[in-house]
């Protein structure tokens, strides 16, 4: 997820915005977009359009973005932060990479992602929700006479040697996700020991954390650790794919958005992040087949959004997991204790 895509409005949008109310500003805004590209590509080109605003797009994982963001702290090139977990955006904001921005329509958002923002001193909001689970391939397991695995426990059944893939926590927040769900659920000793023994069953960490439930549709692993809501467009795109969240209970992400403190362009920044906030802006998500919960309370929740109601869920501490020496502290601590073990 490293490529920067610049999106212009078509000469006729561009025209028509000239003499329209949005012909004053017409800055551009630099994004860091940390969701799949058919939702960043979809926001980019339609903002455009519509409003005759210049986007450039580059994709990063969450935690590559919040690595880049403290790199240009003195000198920003980007205005607004859109998507990735949480976590790193709390980070972000306790290191001052981000500005207090109090939206005027947080009243319209889902309590969750209201929270989000009070938590960040309004340095970041909620966008969108979703939870945390297994994806398998059906064929490959049946193929592999293995069974659906339904809880945290199981993944740790020698049977699934090799045929576990997960990303890596440093540069994707997915798995971070999963480190703090973990502790938050076993304890830090016993979900350090738990990540130990799931590490002799990982094939592979991968860098994004939507790569895993990718390498599950393309029958390259069987099983995954991924956000549930990213498996619905890979079966759309005619994979066999499903998921399942564990019996033990499981965590959800606050995907979220910041603007940069020091953007360049910052009426501009601030115009986007309203629009993203809209109703008619977070249905994008589902038309570019991507199936988070949006948190505007009006937005349209389209059937493929997992069902929550059904999830048995842990009471997840963002505040803590995503504070800064918290999340490094685990982070570096998973490198030192299970990702430097042999397989
Ligand atoms: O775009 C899909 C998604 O699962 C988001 O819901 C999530 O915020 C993001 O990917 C996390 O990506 P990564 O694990 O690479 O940081």
């Amino acid at each position: 997820m490293q490529r920067t895509v610049c999106f212009v409005a078509s000469a006729i949008t561009m025209s028509l915005a000239a003499v329209g109310a949005q012909a004053a500003d017409t800055g551009q805004v630099n994004i860091i977009c940390s969701v799949q590209a058919e939702w960043c590509n979809m926001i980019g080109t339609v903002y455009a359009k519509t409003t005759g605003t210049k986007i450039n797009v580059s994709m990063k994982g969450s935690g590559e973005a919040l690595a880049q963001l403290a790199a240009e702290k003195a000198n920003p090139k980007t205005d607004i932060w859109f998507g990735g977990t949480g976590d790193p955006h709390l980070q972000a904001a306790e290191m001052g990479l981000t500005l207090e921005y109090k939206s005027p329509s947080l009243t319209q958002l889902h309590a969750w992602a209201q929270q989000q923002a009070q938590q960040s001193g309004y340095k970041t909001v909620g966008i969108y929700s979703g939870p945390l689970g297994f994806g398998y391939n059906p064929e490959l397991l049946a193929k592999k006479k293995l069974p659906v695995p339904k809880s945290w426990a199981d993944l740790l059944k020698p049977e699934y040697k090799g045929d576990i893939q997960v990303a890596n926590p440093a540069s994707s927040g997915t798995a971070y996700t999963m480190v703090a769900t973990l502790v938050q659920l076993m304890g830090e000793d016993k979900a350090f020991e738990y990540l130990k023994a799931l590490h002799k069953n990982v094939g592979q960490y991968t860098r994004s954390g939507t790569g895993p439930i990718k390498a599950v549709a393309r029958a390259e692993t069987a099983v995954s650790i991924s956000f549930v809501h990213d498996a619905p467009g890979e079966k759309m795109a005619g994979f066999p794919v499903e998921t399942v969240t564990p019996a033990e209970g499981t965590g959800a992400e606050i995907g979220s958005m910041s603007i940069i403190k020091g953007a360049r362009n910052l009426e501009a920044a601030k115009k986007f992040y309203e629009w993203s906030l809209t109703p008619a802006a977070q249905e994008m998500a589902a038309a570019a087949k991507q199936f988070q919960l949006p948190s505007n309370k009006t937005a349209k929740n389209d059937p493929h959004i997992p069902d929550f109601k059904s999830i048995k869920f842990i009471n997840y501490d963002y505040a803590k997991y995503g504070a800064s020496a918290e999340r490094s502290r685990l982070i570096a601590k998973w490198e030192k204790d299970v990702n430097s073990l042999p397989r």
